[in-house]
């Protein structure tokens, strides 16, 4: 069923809204760090001549260089938008929207496959997502706030999890257990077989679990909707070559809780690992839409869904889930027979309490589990039961 056309415009503004956020970050961040260099002035000289002998002004600067930093390593990823469908030097949210396709099939040979016309928002932070102006309204200059900005700091943090050498620890201590439970549960397959096997791995985020699978020699697609993590994680996988080549700053966002000037100042380098590394023959892809759209529905007869997974991986996924029923109907139905759900993270419902009149259904363990026996589901894992 084709898209409707306010649907498609809506989805593109959104689009267009996102990487003028990315672009308009040094102006937004700079300007909040010159904030606190105004706040001096307004204390009693005293009270200055102090925080001077601390070197706070000079934090400040080193704050901006930063700051500029990011802004560099930022306005790389969204240099090139022409691959989600984007206009060149798209300069103005508030232009024409006409040939925007941001729904691209994004795949780590730079093979674009089929797009999918499927909508999305980037509700990946809590209640209350935040949608642009309706199709029938003037364009209005776009603006981001504090609420855009906030999703491309989260954006940078995501980046030292699934991507830096800093991470590691934090990154494994969700995709090993993973990993290893995918292992486990094809322990019999060999080399050859595994490369048939097929993995999905719904909110993909940065794309690092994914591209671990793949690195594993499974058949891997991660899905995701978020237009932050899609034009990241396309810049990492398919504009990176080699290690440590973009440096930034993710903890220069905020002076609280902070030990020391080192803490705020610490620069990250990625990619820890070179993301075209992957072994000759690999098959590893992205697909940009909503899950429930893409998986949910046979929308597209050349890439049927039903029974088509040997594994799916969700981490830090179902809890996104407005109706988390729909989300389980749909890895049961998805799932090839003797295939396997692996999942990992929080209960922590992302539509809980929002304030856009969203439905949201929030289960306990206890229910999630009984919903998934009732749903068709055996556990497998000591311990899960
Ligand atoms: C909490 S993040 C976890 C990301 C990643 N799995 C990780 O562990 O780092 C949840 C992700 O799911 C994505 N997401 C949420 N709902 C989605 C949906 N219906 N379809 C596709 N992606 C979705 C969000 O954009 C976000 O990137």
């Amino acid at each position: 069923m084709a898209p409707k056309l306010e649907d498609v415009e809506e989805e593109q503004r959104h689009f267009a809204n996102v990487v003028n956020t990315f672009r308009n970050y040094a102006q937004y961040t700079l300007s909040a760090n010159n904030r606190r260099r105004k706040d001096i002035y307004r204390l009693p000289q005293a009270d200055q001549e102090l925080l001077g002998q601390l070197g706070y002004k000079q934090k400040l600067d080193a704050a901006d260089k930063a700051i500029l930093a990011n802004a560099d390593f930022l306005a790389k990823i969204v240099e090139d938008t022409q691959m989600f469908g984007d206009e060149p030097n798209r300069e103005d949210a508030e232009n024409t929207f006409g040939e925007i396709n941001p729904y691209n099939s994004l795949s780590h040979d730079d093979d674009l496959g089929q797009p999918h016309n499927h909508s999305h928002s980037d509700s990946h932070s809590h209640a209350g997502a935040r949608h642009g102006h309706g199709p029938s309204q003037p364009a209005r200059k776009f603006r981001p706030a504090e609420f855009d900005m906030d999703k491309l700091r989260s954006t940078l943090k995501q980046f030292v999890r699934d991507w830096s050498e800093e991470g590691e620890a934090e990154r494994e201590a969700c995709y090993k257990p993973m990993k290893d439970a995918l292992l486990q549960h094809f322990a019999n397959a060999t080399h050859e077989e595994r490369r048939k096997l097929r993995v999905l791995v719904p909110g993909a985020g940065l794309g690092r679990l994914a591209y671990d699978v793949a690195k594993l020699g499974f058949v891997c697609q991660g899905n995701e909707f978020s237009h932050y993590m899609l034009l990241s994680s396309f810049f990492i996988l398919n504009k990176t070559d080699g290690v440590k080549c973009h440096t930034f700053y993710p903890y220069v966002h905020s002076f609280s809780n902070a030990p020391n000037k080192v803490s705020i100042l610490q620069a990250v380098s990625i990619p820890d690992v070179s993301p075209s590394d992957l072994p000759a023959g690999s098959n590893f892809s992205l697909v940009a839409g909503d899950f429930e759209e893409i998986y949910g529905t046979e929308s597209d007869p050349d890439e049927p869904q039903h029974g088509q997974w040997d594994a799916i991986l969700t981490c830090f996924f179902i809890d996104t889930a407005k109706n988390i029923v729909n989300y389980l109907r749909i890895i049961h139905r998805i799932l090839a027979p003797g295939g396997v759900w692996i999942n990992l993270g929080p209960l922590l419902w992302h539509w809980e309490n929002n304030t856009s009149n969203d439905p949201s259904v929030e289960l306990d363990l206890e229910e999630l589990k009984s919903l998934a026996r009732r749903i068709g589901f055996e556990f497998s894992v000591r311990g899960s039961r």
